[in-house]
This record gives C-alpha cells, sequence and structure tokens, in this order.
C-alpha cells in the first residue's frame, strides 16, 4: 500500500508511485461487495471490462457496452473511499477518433463518479490520449496483450517473446507515456520486456501476467478470492477458494430444508 496519509487516493498519488520503495496493489471489482473488499488494500481499483466473462459469462471482452460499463461503475466508485477509481473503455467506444473516445469517456466520469478511465492501446492510441487529458480526463494506458485485439492477435498471446514484439512493447509504453498517461496496465508480457518498459518510463507500469518486474501489480479480485472457475491462468494466485466453500455451504443449505433443519427455531417468527 502506498505510504500516504489514509486519504482518497489521486491520480498524481499513483503517478508518484514510480519512486515508490515497495509496488502497489490494483484489484478490479465490479460490484458494491468486491468494491468494500478491495478498498481496503489496494489503491487502485478497477472497473475492468473483463466483467463480460467473470459476471456475465461472455467468451470474451468484445460484447460489453458502454452502459455495462457505467451500471458497474457506478456501483464500484460509491464505494471506493480510499482507492482511486478506473473505469475500462468497452471494445468500440473510443477507437474510431478521439472526439468518440471523450464523448463517451466524458459520460463514464460524470455519470459513475469515477477518476479516470484506462483504454487499450499504444502508439496508435497516442493522440486519443492526449486528447483525453488535455480535456481533463485522466487515462490509464493498457499495453502488452490486449483482450479487446484477441481476433486480430488470433488469440491471447504472451508479448516480448520475439524481438519485434519486443521492441513494439518499447515504442508503445514511450507513446503511452509520452501521450500523457498517469499509469499503464501491462499484460501478458514476459519478464525481461516488464523490467525493461518499466525502467524504460517514468509512470508506474502495472503488470498482470507481466512478472515481479513492474511498479504495481493487478489481479481480478474473483481469481485472488478462488471465485471463478478452475483451471486459471498460469499468472493467477488464487489467496482463497472461495468457490469450493460456497459449493459446500449451498449443498449444506440444499440439505437443511430437505430435512427440515432450516429454517431453524432461531430463524422462526413465533406470536408472543
Ligand atoms: O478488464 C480487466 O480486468 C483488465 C485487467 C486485467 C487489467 O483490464
Amino acid at each position: 500500500m502506498l505510504k500516504i496519509a489514509e486519504k482518497k487516493r489521486t491520480v498524481l498519488d499513483i503517478r508518484a508511485a514510480k519512486n515508490a520503495a515497495e509496488p502497489f496493489l490494483a484489484l478490479t471489482a465490479y460490484t458494491a461487495p468486491i468494491a468494500m473488499l478491495a478498498d481496503k488494500v489496494a489503491d487502485m481499483v478497477l472497473v475492468g471490462d473483463s466483467l463480460g466473462m467473470v459476471l456475465y459469462g461472455m467468451p470474451n471482452t468484445l460484447g460489453v457496452t458502454l452502459d455495462m460499463m457505467i451500471t458497474h461503475g457506478t456501483a464500484v466508485a460509491r464505494y471506493c473511499q480510499r482507492a482511486l477509481c478506473i473505469i475500462d473503455m468497452p471494445f468500440g467506444s473510443y477507437q474510431s477518433s478521439p472526439s468518440q473516445a471523450f464523448d463517451n469517456a466524458a459520460r463514464v466520469i460524470s455519470q459513475t463518479g469515477a477518476q479516470a478511465v484506462k483504454l487499450e492501446g499504444g502508439e496508435e492510441m497516442a493522440e486519443t490520449i492526449k486528447f483525453l487529458v488535455e480535456r481533463g480526463i485522466p487515462v490509464v494506458g493498457h499495453i502488452g496483450l490486449r483482450p479487446q485485439l484477441l481476433h486480430t492477435m488470433g488469440g491471447y498471446r504472451i508479448q516480448g517473446k520475439t524481438d519485434a514484439t519486443h521492441e513494439l512493447l518499447l515504442r508503445d509504453a514511450k507513446a503511452v507515456e509520452q501521450a500523457g498517461a498517469f499509469a499503464m496496465v501491462v499484460e501478458g508480457v514476459v519478464e525481461t520486456s516488464a523490467r525493461e518498459v518499466t525502467e524504460s518510463v517514468s509512470i508506474p507500469t502495472i503488470g498482470i501476467g507481466a512478472s515481479s518486474a513492474c511498479d504495481a501489480q493487478i489481479l481480478v479480485s474473483e481469481d485472488a478470492l478462488g471465485l471463478t472457475p478452475l483451471p486459471r491462468a498460469k499468472f493467477v494466485k488464487a489467496y482463497a477458494e472461495l468457490r469450493a466453500q460456497a459449493e459446500q455451504a449451498l449443498e449444506q443449505l440444499a440439505a437443511d430444508v430437505k430435512a427440515r433443519r432450516f429454517p431453524g427455531p432461531e430463524q422462526t417468527y413465533v406470536k408472543k
């Protein structure tokens, strides 16, 4: 956790974390209950478009809409009392032009109460990032494996394994930094590239599947809590197995109902 007084984190606090002694933690949240938990331990809470898969059972993030992000973002931002709240711009809501991106990002910020948006892209999104930042919308970049490019990339491919993808990562990182982003997510990148990217920019890199060489780490909270079904990706570490516990608990409830053990006297209203 950043060594600052227990106040609401700002974009400037996160940017300054580049020089912190320890990496900081960011977590995703899509709902109020998870936001309440994440806000206690994370300096940044992201309403990620991964909600399409985790909450809605979609096969990928491409079907997520701006309205979905605004609905979930509003619930999460309400409970981010300490953490900076960031909302993902979904596929199709920012790629066509900087002014399309501004109109949609302005809706996200004004309707949810979040402090910043995140969008996927490197060099080709630099103009858009600059356009948003100059007009008052703080931006987190997202380079490396970019789930919204699923079909273009022919799958989810770890980046930096070849000289060409390593060089592209470095160019993307520089472009995002120079465009004015205050931090960048680096996803699905080999350790050597993550280290070089981190050393080459003056803003924090927030890694997911990108080794411990980054300035911060982000995980999907449902993965960290063991709520998502197995198998999980190699980069995930579950710190609890709540899905298995929930299954057991609900089996017990079903058995208690069948045996008339639930509701018991404690859960029953009686006439005095
Ligand atoms: O959508 C998401 O949850 C993300 C994180 C994986 C960084 O973009």
